[in-house]
């Protein structure tokens, strides 16, 4: 085009060489900044809605001199398809997303069918999920929603770095479902046009 703005979708930043991962919704930011620290030779990008929660990871980054991370303020549905190129990214970091408990307020949830079919897009060949919560039924049917969008459950492990609410678990005691996904090579799937992968009930909210 000669004139004017590039469409929405056909122009991505360039990232650099370095393996790519992203985390939504950090919160306060306590995995984004330890895991940033841990694996210098990765970059971290951090996709969070609250505008004090970014410039607190920010300035958090900025004192630990973490040149590997940013923060991006913004709804992370919307950002994800205009930062990223197919099968760019090496991993997806969602931990603790809001459940959204009253019925109108479902379609905010994070995981579902449309995520999950973005994710499956936008990560490499072999790039992870790292998906954690503590609402056993949205561990439920996220685990159903990855799975039918073809994402390969990959073995337990060990987490190497807990999120900022996980902390307050490890010590209360609280129970956390965690579970990570591999993106196989495979072409992508279809999933069942009739769900919406948040239509998820619990009795016990916690
Ligand atoms: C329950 S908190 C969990 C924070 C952090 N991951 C942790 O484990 O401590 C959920 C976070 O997701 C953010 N969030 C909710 N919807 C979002 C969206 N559409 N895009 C980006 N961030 C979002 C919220 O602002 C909040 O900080």
């Amino acid at each position: 085009m000669m004139y004017g703005c590039a469409e929405p979708g056909s122009v991505f930043p360039d990232w650099g060489p370095q393996p790519l991962e992203v985390e939504i919704g950090p919160g306060r930011g306590g995995f984004a900044l330890d895991y940033a620290a841990l694996h210098p030779s990765r970059r971290l990008l951090v996709i969070e809605s609250r505008k004090a929660d970014c410039e607190l990871i920010r300035s958090r980054a900025a004192r630990r001199g973490l040149a590997n991370l940013e923060v991006f303020q913004g709804d992370a549905k919307l950002l994800l398809p205009r930062f990223f190129l197919d099968r760019s990214l090496a991993g997806a970091h969602i931990q603790f997303p809001d459940p959204w408990w009253k019925t109108r307020h479902h379609k905010r949830r994070m995981v579902d069918v449309e995520l999950a079919r973005l994710l499956r897009r936008l990560l490499k060949p072999g790039g992870v999920i790292d998906f954690r919560t503590d609402v056993p039924a949205y561990f439920r049917e996220a685990l159903q929603t990855w799975l039918e969008a073809g994402f390969r459950e990959l073995p337990e492990a060990a987490p190497d770095v807990l999120s900022t609410r996980e902390r307050r678990y490890a010590i209360t005691g609280q129970p956390v479902f965690r579970a990570r996904f591999e993106n196989p090579a495979t072409d992508i799937v279809t999933l069942p046009g009739s769900r919406t992968g948040r239509d998820w009930r619990d009795i016990r909210r916690k």
